[in-house]
């Protein structure tokens, strides 16, 4: 190989490398108490904070040790001060994997990046930020959790 090429490549995979962990590639998220059997190796999104009523931006990338299977479910609780302030339960094939052109079952490495409203409400409250306590899940049809991390997550509301 041109020894030059070579530097560059060698340059490239530990800047990216050494990049990744430096931004935390949870996005401050850890893995839930428990076992679970695919674990999740990037989940970030974007604007942070997210910003309701505009269109943000997930990825998120894992290895599913255990297949995804059709019917999967990607189900995010957030609490606020301990109480449950939203939740939403999501067909993870249906808003993950086939805007990113593939099917289910996934089996083994995946990282899907999608777009999505964040649809405002009536009860949401103004020209505030709100810190919720967020826990996410992916689970199979057969009810069994595959995934699952928690963290702190901001949505400011305009
Ligand atoms: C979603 O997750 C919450 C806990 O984070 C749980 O109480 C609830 O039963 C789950 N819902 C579904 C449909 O899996
Ligand atoms: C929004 O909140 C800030 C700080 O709490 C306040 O100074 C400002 O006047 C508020 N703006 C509106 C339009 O209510």
């Amino acid at each position: 190989m041109n020894t030059l090429l070579f530097i560059i490549l060698l340059f490239a995979t530990f800047s990216s490398s050494s990049l990744i962990k430096r931004q935390d590639a949870l996005s401050g998220f850890k893995p839930c108490n428990g076992n679970f059997p695919d674990e999740i190796t990037i989940y970030s999104y974007s604007p942070n904070p997210l910003v309701e009523g505009q269109m943000a931006t997930s990825r998120i990338a894992g290895k599913a040790t255990v297949p995804i299977e059709n019917g999967a479910l990607y189900n995010l609780t957030g609490f606020y001060e301990n109480q449950q302030a939203f939740q939403h339960v999501f067909d993870f094939c249906k808003i993950y994997v086939v805007p990113n052109s593939l099917t289910c079952p996934i089996n083994g490495d995946y990282d899907f990046t999608i777009n999505f409203p964040m649809d405002s409400t009536t009860n949401d409250p103004v020209n505030t930020s709100v810190e919720y306590d967020i826990t996410t899940l992916i689970s199979n049809p057969d009810g069994s959790v595959l995934s699952c991390i928690e963290g702190k997550a901001t949505i400011s509301y305009p």
